[in-house]
């Protein structure tokens, strides 16, 4: 069986605020995608690398793989992105040549994934599983709202689901091909990771342990701490 990563990058990064595309800013002067390329390339199971770049980046991404060493068993491709995260993971799909079985979708944003987590969800996947998803216990209660028209206005709460049930979602997120495949042809709506695809076909989802380092890079304080956390491991 053979494992591929697919590495959604094509997002701008609204939430961190001005500058080059999330996945190319950089943290202690490497660009954040080139962190989590490594992350993916770092499993001995992967042995290709899909990175689906900002859509008129796709020349920069290249160079950039090129410019930064990956192991010998690792080849990696580029393809454009899309509107969506679920578009950029469907051109990622496409681009998934014949002999990869088991599938990895893994946020560019989240640079800092241990490769003990990545080889957890391989496994899992391995084991049976038709779709496997890292998460964490959640440290502060969640609300239910009625979301407000006016930004800052009170929001009136509808309920407070049990915080011992919750889990917080990382990624790498891990498929058997053919699964993923199915979930992006048929599942359409918003969602906002690909395991729900495969929960809206009714198959099995499970959730793996995640780790505190997958943390999702999204809003200016947590490029502090990925920085941090680079600067304990001496990178
Ligand atoms: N992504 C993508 N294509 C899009 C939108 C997002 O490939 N059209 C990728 C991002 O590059 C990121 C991952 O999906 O690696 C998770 O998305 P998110 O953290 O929301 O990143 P952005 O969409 O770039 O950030 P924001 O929502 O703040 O603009
Ligand atoms: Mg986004």
């Amino acid at each position: 069986t053979r494992t591929a990563a697919v590495i959604p990058a094509a997002g701008r990064g609204v939430r961190l605020g001005p500058g080059a595309p999330k996945a190319l800013r950089a943290l202690n002067g490497t660009p954040m995608l080139i962190h989590a390329v490594r992350a993916m390339a770092a499993s001995r199971a992967v042995s290709l690398v899909i990175v689906v770049a900002p859509p008129d980046g796709t020349p920069e991404v290249k160079t950039l793989l090129d410019a930064h060493a990956l192991p010998e068993r690792t080849d990696f491709l580029v393809v454009p992105g899309g509107e969506s995260r679920q578009e950029s993971v469907k051109q990622g799909l496409d681009a998934l040549p014949p002999g990869y079985d088991i599938v990895l979708v893994h946020d560019a944003a989240r640079p800092l994934v241990p490769v003990d987590t990545v080889d957890a969800v391989i496994e899992a996947v391995r084991d049976g599983a038709p779709a496997v998803v890292p998460a964490l216990p959640l440290a502060d209660t969640v609300k239910e709202v009625e979301p407000a028209d006016a930004p800052g206005a009170p929001e009136p709460v509808v309920a407070t689901p049990e915080r011992a049930r919750l889990r917080a979602v990382q990624t790498p997120q891990g498929f058997h091909r053919e699964t993923l495949v199915r979930a992006h042809e048929t599942v359409t709506g918003e969602v906002t990771d690909d395991a729900s695809m495969v929960e809206r076909l009714g198959l099995g989802v499970v959730v793996v342990p995640g780790h505190e380092e997958a943390f999702k890079v999204t809003r200016p304080l947590d490029l502090v701490l990925a920085e941090a956390v680079l600067a304990r491991r001496r990178l």
